[in-house]
């Protein structure tokens, strides 16, 4: 995970990978960056970490662009070296990138609500019944 994730998000996968007992490599950057190549190296260093002593890379959490800093991340390259290295998964944290996207190319998000067909920003306002019952559901309970 790069220092610059969303705080909210580190903060997710810090709780998820704790509790199924693994730990979290943070890719630190420097600020400001000059280069991408900074970022390839010090996200090479990061999975050399994770894979010493015969472990796994189960997990990498990249950004396209970050928000604190503003930073537009070389997701392509950091995805290709993941595969090569032979990380399990992905994540790519897209949030600000639709608006990127180049011209011509067709990117929606997977929300498919009401509004759809009539513009990003109205079809993002509603997007339909929440469900909100996986926050009301306890796994565990001890009775003493
Ligand atoms: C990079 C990034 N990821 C995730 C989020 C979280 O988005 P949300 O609060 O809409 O879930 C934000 C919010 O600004 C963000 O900047």
């Amino acid at each position: 995970m790069l220092h610059y994730a969303y705080g909210a998000v580190k903060k997710s996968i810090e709780a998820y990978v704790t509790r199924a007992g693994g730990h979290v490599i943070e890719v630190p950057l420097p600020f400001p960056l000059n280069s991408n190549d900074e970022i390839v190296t010090e996200f090479k260093k990061a999975l050399d970490k994770g894979k010493a002593n015969g472990r796994r890379v189960r997990l990498a959490v990249i950004d396209h662009i970050t928000s604190m800093p503003c930073v537009v991340i070389p997701v392509k390259e950091l995805v290709k070296i993941c595969r090569e290295e032979g990380v399990d998964q992905g994540f790519v944290d897209a949030a600000h990138s639709i608006g990127k996207s180049p011209k011509g190319v067709e990117l929606h998000h997977p929300v498919v609500s009401h509004e759809y067909g009539n513009g990003l920003a109205i079809e993002s306002a509603w997007i339909g019944t929440r469900d909100y019952s996986p926050q009301l559901v306890v796994s565990v309970i001890s009775i003493l």
